[in-house]
């Protein structure tokens, strides 16, 4: 008995010592295994008077129970705090900021991006066409014959005498009703180009070009386009204003005004005292332009405008130079990230 009790003591104080699950395991071979000093004890019980063997043999087992038990537990907190050294030491710091900035989209990116998802939901499909293009597709096709003077309004770079880098967005007009009957309802999003340059002007910029071609279609169809799209650009108390304008692909055509987004209209330096800013033209699809591309312009009719996104951008975000798109000053274009 006196034997069970030393086993006992001297096992409590080794296995507090066990800092591993290697000497754990060597310690239960001491203590349990084959030869391992309980299984000795339980040998010597042939030695005892026959009447102490069961209590010595219970007692033997109990003591198997409690080694075992504790066995287990120890090897339970070793694994545990195993567990816990690693994921010390082998800790990832992902908070380390990597040494390449992150990139943002461009601010005309940003307002082309807003308008044709705007337009998309609409159920506009978007479609994107040549920047190098025909004097025809740029021009004639859009009621503007060599000699006329509104090929003035637009400062062309040639590439030869019949192909040019196009000066708007609007020959997508022309090659989509060649090849798709009404109903139309399309964008182009592109780069267009002209020679002039200034704070205001850039021989490239962006546009986006709108076509909706059906039986029906009035004015007020096309300003309910462009309120819906003005009031989610510049808020909902936006104002859209219809200017009588001209352009040979549009008749009657129109100038678009917004209230000024700065003021709320009532006169600042943004939009020179008149509560209004010019951000697009527009009209009615002429019906030569329906007729040039095979639609009987008795049956159908349409509208069209152009967007400058610059200019979009210029006003939502207070530019007062275009140029500044194209400079990439990066303390310019992280304004713009997120
Ligand atoms: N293409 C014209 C320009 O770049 C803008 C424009 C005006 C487009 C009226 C249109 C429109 O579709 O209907 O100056």
């Amino acid at each position: 008995m006196d034997k069970i009790a030393e086993i006992k003591s001297a096992f409590d104080s080794e296995i507090s010592l066990c800092e591993t699950l290697q000497e754990l395991q060597e310690l239960k071979v001491k203590y349990l295994g084959k030869s391992g000093e309980l299984t000795v004890l339980l040998k010597s019980i042939k030695d005892l008077p026959a009447e102490e063997r069961p209590t010595f043999g219970a007692k033997v087992n109990v003591l198997r129970g409690e080694l075992e038990s504790e066995f287990s537990k120890r090897s339970e907190q070793l694994k545990q705090m195993e567990m816990q050294r690693r994921l010390q030491e082998e800790r990832v710091d992902i908070s380390l900021t990597s040494s390449q900035p992150l990139g943002a989209l461009h601010p005309v990116t940003l307002i082309e991006n807003q308008i044709s998802e705007l337009l998309v939901a609409m159920g506009f499909e978007v479609l994107s066409g040549p920047e190098i293009e025909t004097d025809y597709y740029n021009f004639q096709a859009l009621n503007i014959p060599s000699d006329h003077p509104a090929r003035d309004m637009q400062d062309t770079f040639y590439v030869t005498d019949s192909i040019l880098l196009r000066t708007h967005t609007s020959p997508m007009q022309a090659r989509h009703m060649e090849k798709k009957k009404p109903p139309i309802k399309m964008i182009c999003v592109g780069k267009v180009f002209r020679s002039d340059s200034d704070a205001s002007h850039s021989p490239v910029f962006h546009q986006i070009e709108g076509l909706v071609v059906d039986k029906n279609i009035t004015l007020c169809d096309l300003k309910g386009t462009l309120e819906y799209i003005a009031s989610n650009l510049f808020g909902k108390d936006t104002k859209v204003r219809f200017r009588p304008s001209f352009f040979p692909f549009t008749e009657p055509s129109v100038e678009v005004d917004l209230s000024c987004s700065n003021c709320g209209g009532k006169g600042c330096s943004l939009c020179k005292g008149t509560g209004w800013i010019e951000v697009l033209g527009a009209g009615m699809v002429n019906p030569f332009v329906l007729e040039n591309c095979g639609i009987d312009s008795k049956k159908y009719n349409g509208y069209a405008f152009g967007i400058g996104v610059e200019r979009i951008a210029m006003i939502k975000y207070g530019i007062p130079d275009i140029r500044l798109f194209y400079e990439n000053d990066q303390r310019f274009l992280k304004q713009f990230g997120k």
